[in-house]
């Protein structure tokens, strides 16, 4: 544990991150309980849903816990002005620079921790005030970017003087005890809890995650600008289709293509949905066999991280 993860007050230097319509309150909750940083997703949701989450996390735990704020959300002001009230311990943030509000989050003793897919912005971050980043790898499930975890990770720890903690295609301690070596000060996990059974996504985007072997994500909206790491169904193929379509004609229309994308990760978390829904998962998903306890899954991450540490001494290799 790093002085930086033991001020945010915790056992493990491992987040949940911060994921829109999956991550509520009551997982939040159990992840800080556990001992790890929770973080509640706000995605697009409006000002009044993440209060809720808020709250509820509030009631289910006295520990530490984060909100993630999408920036490109219509709703990301309000939701701002949300968390300085209830001044959750830490925010991450996705999608853009949090520029214009770190001076209230530091005001309110709020520590920011943005997201950033490349050394680029990890130093545009450092220069505007942020507490860390969480340097993630096109391996995650969810929106990404283009740099694996192993080729970014040790890139922005060395181009920047904050603690870095390492996200994408991190699933068991193994994971963790290679990001560590990379140099980050600890990890980000979202697809390990998507399994977790404290996680209220529909029991079909649940068992879509279990089954999932290495190769059963693709990667959709390259095209479009804004890719997507989701599970191979029908919804991910037919959008796929439909984007190389639009990319094939003179006069591109993508707006028509990015409706189909609209609503459709809520469609999946809601109903289970796998024809208009998408099943947001990274490549680590061929790992992840049961659905545990987020404290079994903190515990079980750490025990096998100190294994691993211990047993890649100089002295077993060279
Ligand atoms: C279903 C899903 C939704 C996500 N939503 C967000 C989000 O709203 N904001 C964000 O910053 N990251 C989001 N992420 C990324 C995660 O917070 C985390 O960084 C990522 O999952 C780590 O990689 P992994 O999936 O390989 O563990 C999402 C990931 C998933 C799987």
């Amino acid at each position: 544990m790093s002085p930086f993860m033991q001020s945010l007050g915790l056992k493990y230097p491992i987040f949940q991150g911060g994921m829109a319509w999956v991550a509520n309150g009551e997982l939040a909750a159990a992840v800080s309980n556990a001992g790890g940083l929770g973080i509640i997703g706000s995605g697009h949701a409006p000002a009044a849903i993440v209060a809720k989450e808020i709250a509820s996390a509030k009631a289910l735990t006295d520990k530490p816990f984060g909100v993630n704020v999408m920036l490109l959300s219509p709703h990301a002001d309000e939701v701002v002005q949300v968390i300085l009230q209830a001044k959750v311990a830490v925010v991450t943030t996705g999608a853009g620079n949090p520029a214009k509000y770190i001076a209230d989050f530091k005001a309110a003793g709020i520590k920011v921790i943005p997201v950033v897919p490349s050394v680029g912005l990890a130093r545009i971050m450092e220069r505007v005030g942020v507490d860390a980043v969480i340097a993630e790898g096109m391996e995650s499930g969810g929106h990404i970017g283009s740099m694996t975890t192993l080729t970014l990770i040790p890139q922005v720890v060395d181009a920047v003087s904050i603690p870095v903690i390492a996200a994408g295609g991190i699933g068991d301690g193994r994971g963790v005890a290679a990001a560590l070596m990379l140099g980050a000060t600890g990890v980000q996990m979202g697809t390990r809890f998507l399994a977790a059974k404290e996680c209220h996504i529909h029991e079909k985007y649940k068992a879509a995650v279990l089954k999932a072997k290495d190769i059963d994500t693709l990667v959709t909206g390259a095209y479009i600008g804004h890719p997507a790491r989701v599970l191979k169904n029908k919804m991910s193929r037919q959008f796929l289709v439909a984007e190389k379509n639009a990319a094939l004609q003179n006069d591109v229309d993508f707006a028509a293509v990015e409706q189909l994308a609209n609503g459709s990760l809520r469609r999946a978390v809601e109903t289970g949905d796998d024809v208009t829904g998408s099943y947001m998962a990274g490549q680590i998903s061929g790992l992840i066999k049961t659905e545990t306890s987020c404290a079994t899954i903190l515990q079980e991450t750490a025990a096998q991280a100190q294994a691993c540490l211990q047993q890649g001494r100089m002295e077993n290799y060279f």
